[in-house]
């Protein structure tokens, strides 16, 4: 597959250019104004992001975010699978053979002759930090799957790229965007359940290895088991809602009773755990309890779970029976009575992960999920792993 065709009229700084897409010009931001065309004009123009999505398992949901937002369009798609590229690149998205790449670094040699001003990483793990790096390098935006990377070396390397480069880097913490998880945020922003002192979040299946014998179950590829896959999600979510608050210590156990043995039985690869748990301290004084599981002896095929304590009241986001359907509720002590209130749907405007992400890059401002929110949840993974092999609590040096 070639590259680019260069219908692109100048460079991809977002917010500043004048580019040329799907036959549109279109005019971006304040550049727009020194470009020489009238204040008033200038802000009518509508902004666009160019984006190009890489990896296309997970990030086929990304290419749908972006081509329903009005504020992005997908320019090009990279996997070096030529199946995938045929049917997610061409087929689906539409795209012209010369704009479905199978090699990243050709992507983002094109970048300019593409007018592309982000990227999406939705790679196996081991990949998102050097794609990542590579991508701040050739001047992109970029939106990175979770987890941040495989481990607090690599966040932290490209948190700094970002920040000195002045990209923005924002991981897609997805939860965090389900309608649930955000009406529960406002409230618990509001003070409703007052000063959060425990927390307790968790995602089991039962048995649930993904893609069995591939690279989630590799270490070297994945980084780690359910806790660094399913645990992060948790993880963030949970952190997100009580603020953010600093962690400090963290004392964690990983489990191998079952992963293993149906590898060996079927000749797979499997050198993760299949189990993780953790207990996080954090600065503010709060405890967090987070378990993690791909399989085991449980009832529900697929069980989730967030669920915070706090002086005035408590909160839980959870699954619906055994699916991807969640329910919020806010538990409230109010009358000399205690109350529990579902969420039946939000009033409010509600935007996806890709939409946020779009937005705070044209916006200039920083996304909802910094790439500081990813670097401390894979500072607390980390030390899971390292007190689960020490058998010690481990303190969290930022
Ligand atoms: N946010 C979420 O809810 C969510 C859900 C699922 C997966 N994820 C994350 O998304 C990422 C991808 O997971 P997935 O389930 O899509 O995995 P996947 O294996 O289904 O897809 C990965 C894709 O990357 C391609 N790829 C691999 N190496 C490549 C390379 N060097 N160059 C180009 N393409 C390459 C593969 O061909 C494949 O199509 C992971 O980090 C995972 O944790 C996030």
């Amino acid at each position: 597959m070639a590259a680019g065709d260069g219908r692109a009229m100048c460079g991809n700084e977002t917010g500043t250019v004048l580019t040329e897409g799907d036959g549109a010009v279109l005019l971006c931001g304040p550049g727009a104004a020194r470009a020489g065309f009238s204040k008033g004009a200038a802000m009518a123009a509508e902004r666009r992001l160019n984006v190009a999505v890489i990896g296309l398992g997970m990030g086929r949901g990304h290419l749908r975010g972006y081509r329903d937002y009005e504020r992005s369009a997908v320019v090009a798609v990279c996997d070096k699978d030529p199946d995938r590229l045929r049917d997610r690149g061409l087929a689906e998205a539409g795209l012209s053979e010369d704009r479905c790449y199978t090699d990243y670094r050709r992507l983002l040699a094109d970048a300019k002759a593409l007018g592309l001003g982000a990227v999406s990483v939705a790679l196996p793990n081991c990949l998102h930090a050097p794609v990542t790096l590579a991508a701040i390098k050739a001047g992109l935006h970029v939106l990175c799957e979770k987890p941040m990377a495989m481990n607090a070396r690599q966040a932290r390397a490209m948190l700094a790229a970002a920040t000195k480069a002045r990209r923005t880097l924002m991981i897609n913490f997805s939860y965090r965007f389900t309608d649930q998880a955000r009406a529960l945020k406002r409230r618990v922003d509001e003070g409703a359940i007052g000063e959060v002192y425990f927390g307790r979040s968790a995602w089991h299946r039962r048995r649930g290895l993904p893609g069995f014998g591939g690279w989630f179950g590799q270490k070297a590829l994945s980084g780690g088991g359910p806790i660094i896959d399913l645990g992060v999600h948790r993880l963030d979510l949970a952190m997100w809602l009580m603020g953010n608050p600093r962690p400090v210590t963290v004392s964690g156990g990983t489990y191998d009773r079952i992963g293993s043995a149906l590898a060996k039985r079927r000749r797979k690869t499997f050198d993760v755990e299949d189990l993780g748990c953790a207990m996080i301290r954090f600065d503010s004084g709060a405890t967090l309890l987070l378990e993690a599981s791909w399989a085991g002896h449980t009832d529900k095929a697929e069980d989730m779970i967030t669920q915070l304590w706090g002086t005035r009241g408590g909160v839980i986001h959870r699954n619906v029976g055994e699916g991807y359907d969640f329910e919020a509720r806010l538990i409230t002590e109010a009358g000399e009575a205690l109350w529990d209130s579902r969420l039946l749907q939000p009033t409010g405007p509600a935007s996806s992960a890709y939409q946020e992400f779009v937005d705070a890059v044209l916006d200039r401002r920083e996304p909802i999920a910094t790439g500081r929110h990813g670097l401390d949840v894979q500072l607390i993974l980390d030390a899971i792993y390292k007190s689960a092999a020490t058998g010690r609590e481990v303190r969290i040096r930022r």
